[in-house]
């Protein structure tokens, strides 16, 4: 197994730690510490036939999740997280098939606990002939245990209404709302990484980096361990390091990898670009609207 640790300390970049690996995520997991991520986040394969996938039955499927998602639990600090990003399977008859009610029981089978079904809305994908056109995707947010890390500070969006008060009662006079913002609540609406994107590269499904750093920001603190299975070209290890996170990834494909440690490479020179968590989501007076 290749485990390569991306480390700079010069006044021109930024110190990160990164363990990036080309190797099949079980292989990965055996030589990881249990109990020392605080976040394991991903996006799996959907089982529909992409570019770095062997299309099998779904059961042979979910089996395979099963015995991943296991190992991952072994991994997981007392107080940590797992967020487990899906969108649907489409079986050959054009079928869906909701990936994450059917995963959902192989966590809870695990002694997990759901804190929240994220759904993840974003405006550009396939445009369906025979069905609505699918615009959003989910993520399972679990934790080990009843007591567990969550920073709803580090994640707050502006209010609708900031300076908005109570206008009777004990309270007149004072703030209604949090002056730090609101909660996010659990539909994120944030765009999907197509062609114009900023961050785009050749992988066929990437997840937007602004959406694994709200993960990151609410769930660990900095110095925390944040490890991704299925790593891609390293979103997540991006959305880790630039919050100051240890991150570790895996991906059996050589190229991804490859790009991932570019990508990890170039924050640290301080030229890599990606889309700003607080930007608006379709602006006109950006090119392509600001994605
Ligand atoms: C949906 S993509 C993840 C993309 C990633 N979130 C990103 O932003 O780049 C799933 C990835 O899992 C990888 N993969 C599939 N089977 C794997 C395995 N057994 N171990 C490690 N990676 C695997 C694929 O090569 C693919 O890059």
């Amino acid at each position: 197994m290749t485990l390569a640790l991306f480390t700079a300390d010069t006044s021109a970049s930024v110190k990160v730690a990164a363990h990036l690996a080309c190797a099949d995520n079980l292989d990965f997991m055996r030589g990881l510490p249990t109990g020392g991520m605080k976040l394991i986040v991903t996006s799996p394969p959907y089982n529909i036939g992409k570019t770095y996938e062997r299309r099998s039955s779904l059961d042979a499927y979910l089996r395979q999740q099963e015995v991943v998602i296991n190992a991952c639990v072994g991994l997981l600090h007392e107080r940590g997280s797992i967020c487990w990003q899906v969108g649907n399977h489409i079986a050959r008859n054009g079928e869906v098939v909701p990936l994450d009610i059917l995963l959902y029981p192989i966590f809870k089978q695990a002694g997990l606990i759901l804190r929240n079904r994220i759904v993840w809305h974003f405006e550009h994908g396939l445009h369906c002939e025979k069905r609505f056109s699918g615009r959003y995707e989910t993520i399972l947010w679990f934790t080990r245990g009843e007591s567990y890390d969550f920073y709803l500070d580090a994640v707050r969006v502006p209010s609708k209404y900031p300076g908005k008060k109570h206008f009777k009662g004990p309270k007149a006079g004072q703030l209604s709302g949090n002056p730090l913002g609101k909660n996010p609540g659990d539909m994120w609406v944030i765009p999907n990484v197509k062609a114009n994107h900023v961050e785009k590269t050749e992988h066929p499904c990437q997840f937007p980096v602004e959406l694994v750093e709200r993960l990151v920001l609410a769930l660990t603190a900095p110095g925390d361990a944040v490890f991704d299975p299925y790593m891609g070209v390293g979103s997540t290890a991006i959305a880790a390091v630039k919050h100051g996170r240890v991150a570790y990834g895996c991906d059996i494909v050589p190229r991804y990898v490859e790009i991932a440690r570019d990508r990890i490479a170039q924050y640290e020179a301080g030229i890599l670009r990606t889309r700003p968590m607080d930007r608006a989501v379709y602006d006109p007076r950006l090119p392509y609207g600001g994605h």
